[in-house]
C-alpha cells in the first residue's frame, strides 16, 4: 500500500466515494432511482466538464485546422434512414425460456447466465434508437429520434461550414454532447448506459491521404490519455480484425484502458471512407463535395473519425487516478487527477475559525478565483481537511495561518508529496503558475 497500490474492489471504491463526495449520483434516487441513469453531482460536474474542455483545448483551440458545431439533438427520420442507422443499429434479443430473462444473444455463448439455462427464443433485432414525437400530432411526419451519436450533425452540416468557415480538407469538425442509446445491457457504472456524452471529430481529407491520417489521429487520441495522466501501462491500442468492422468503416483501432473487469473501449478511431457524405449526398439529393480550384477537381473527401466517450473517459480518469497510500502512519485515499482535470484546483483552508484569519484569507481568495477553481473551507482540523481534499483530487491547498497576519505569507502544500512550502502572498500567483503553467 505504501507504493500507492490499491486493495480490494477499485469499482466498489470509486462508485461510493463518487456518491458520498457529490461525483456522481443514482438518477430519480428518492424515487428509487432509475436504471441506468447518472446525475453529476457538484464535483462532477467540473470534472466532466474539465474532461471536455480538454479534449475541445486539444482538439479546436489549438489547431487550424478543426472547427466546432453544437447540432439538434432531435432528428428527422431521414438523417438516420441515410446514415444506415434506422436498419443496422440494432442488437440480437433473445428470451430465455425457463427464468425468461432478455438478453443480447451475441453477449451470452448460448448460455443464461442467470439460470444456466441453453433454450432461447429466435433472435429478434432491436433497435437501439429512442424514438419520440415532435409536436403534438402523431403520425409519420412526426416521428423524430434522439441522436445516437454526434457525428450525423458534421455530415449534415458540412456544405455550411465549408462555405462559412473558408477551411479545405485536410480539416475537420468537432462536437461535444449528449448522445442516446437504447442499451439492452447498461452496466459498470457510466462506463455503458442510455444518455452518455461524446467527444467527436469528423476530420474530412483527399482519399489519397486518408491512411496516413488515421495513423496520425489514432497516435494523437493515444497521446491525449496519456498526457492527461493515464499510465501506459492501463492503456492498449486495439486495431479491429477487417471482418468485425461497422457497415460504415474501411479501418477502426480502439483505445482501450485497463478497467477492472479487463482493457475495454474508450474511444474508436474510423476510418470511415466517403461512407457517410456519400450516403446523404444520395438521400438528400444536396451534393456533399469538395471542388479543389488548384487541381480543378471536385471530390468527395473521405473522414477520418476519433470518436470518445465524456462520461466513459471521466470514469477511466477517476479510476486511473485512485490510490491509497500512508501519510504520517494513516491510511489516505486520494485522487491524483491531472491539474486540467482535479474539479477543485485549489482549496484556500484558514487554520481556524478565528475571524482574525476571515480578512487574509478571503483576500487569497479573490487572487486565485479569477485564475483557478477554488474551494474555500473552515470546517474541522487542518489535518481532516486535507484528506478531505485529497480524496476528491485537489492538486494544491493554501493554508492561512495566524503567521500570516504578520508576514503577509501563506502556506502550499502539494496533494502528491504532501510537501508545503511558505510563499509570499504577493508571489502566490507566480509560485502557482511557475508549477502548473506547463501543464
Ligand atoms: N460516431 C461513431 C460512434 O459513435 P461508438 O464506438 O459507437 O462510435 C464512440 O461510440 C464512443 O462513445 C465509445 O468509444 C464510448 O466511449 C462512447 N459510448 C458509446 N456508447 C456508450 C454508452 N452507451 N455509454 C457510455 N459511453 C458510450
Amino acid at each position: 500500500m505504501a507504493n500507492g497500490s490499491v486493495d480490494g474492489d477499485v469499482l466498489e471504491k470509486i462508485i461510493n466515494l463518487a456518491k458520498r463526495r457529490g461525483f456522481i449520483f443514482p438518477s430519480a434516487e428518492i424515487y428509487g432511482g432509475f436504471r441506468s441513469t447518472y446525475d453529476y453531482g457538484p464535483l462532477g460536474v467540473q470534472l466532466l466538464r474539465n474532461v471536455k474542455n480538454a479534449w475541445w483545448r486539444s482538439m479546436v483551440q489549438l489547431r487550424d485546422d478543426v472547427v466546432g458545431l453544437d447540432a439538434a439533438i432531435l432528428s428527422p427520420p431521414a438523417v438516420w434512414a441515410a446514415s444506415g442507422h434506422l436498419e443496422t443499429f440494432t442488437d440480437p434479443l433473445v428470451d430465455c425460456k425457463k427464468c425468461h430473462e432478455r438478453w443480447r444473444e451475441d453477449k451470452i455463448d448460448g448460455v443464461c447466465p442467470k439460470c444456466g439455462s441453453t433454450d432461447f427464443t429466435e433472435a429478434r433485432a432491436f433497435n437501439l434508437m429512442f424514438k419520440t414525437q415532435a409536436g403534438p400530432v402523431e403520425g409519420e411526419g412526426a416521428t423524430a429520434y434522439l441522436r445516437p451519436e454526434t457525428a450525423q450533425g458534421m455530415f449534415t452540416n458540412f456544405n455550411s461550414i465549408l462555405a462559412t468557415s473558408r477551411k479545405k480538407p485536410p480539416f475537420g469538425i468537432a462536437q461535444v454532447g449528449k448522445s442516446f442509446r437504447n442499451e439492452i445491457t447498461p452496466q459498470n457504472f457510466v462506463f455503458r448506459t442510455r444518455e452518455f456524452e461524446q467527444m467527436e471529430l469528423e476530420f474530412f481529407v483527399p482519399p489519397a491521404e486518408a491512411e496516413t491520417w488515421y495513423r496520425y489521429w489514432i497516435e494523437t487520441r493515444y497521446q491525449w490519455y496519456l498526457q492527461l495522466g493515464i499510465p501506459a501501462d492501463e492503456l492498449r491500442l486495439l486495431e479491429h480484425d477487417p471482418k468485425d468492422l461497422s457497415h460504415y468503416s474501411r479501418g477502426t483501432t480502439d483505445v482501450e484502458y485497463r478497467f477492472p473487469w479487463g482493457f475495454d473501449e474508450l474511444e474508436g478511431i474510423a476510418n470511415r471512407g466517403d461512407y457517410d457524405l456519400t450516403a446523404h449526398s444520395n438521400a438528400s439529393g444536396v451534393k456533399l463535395e469538395y471542388f479543389d480550384q488548384a487541381a480543378n477537381e471536385r471530390y468527395t473527401p473521405y473522414v477520418i473519425e476519433p470518436a470518445a466517450g465524456a462520461t466513459r473517459a471521466m470514469m477511466a480518469f477517476l479510476l486511473s487516478a485512485y490510490h491509497e497510500d500512508e501519510v504520517e502512519g494513516e491510511v489516505r485515499s486520494v485522487l491524483r487527477l491531472h491539474w486540467r482535470l482535479a474539479p477543485t484546483q485549489i482549496a484556500v483552508l484558514p487554520l481556524s475559525k478565528k475571524p482574525e484569519l476571515e480578512g487574509v484569507s478571503r483576500e487569497v481568495l479573490s487572487l486565485l478565483q479569477p485564475h483557478y477553481m477554488c474551494d474555500y473551507d473552515v470546517t474541522q482540523s487542518i489535518g481532516r481537511r486535507y484528506r478531505r481534499q485529497d480524496e476528491v483530487g485537489t492538486p494544491l491547498c493554501v493554508t492561512v495561518d495566524f503567521d500570516s497576519l504578520d508576514d503577509r505569507a501563506v502556506t502550499v502544500r502539494d496533494r502528491d508529496t504532501t510537501e508545503q512550502v511558505r510563499v509570499p502572498i504577493e508571489g502566490l500567483l507566480a509560485e502557482i503558475s511557475r508549477r502548473t503553467a506547463h501543464l
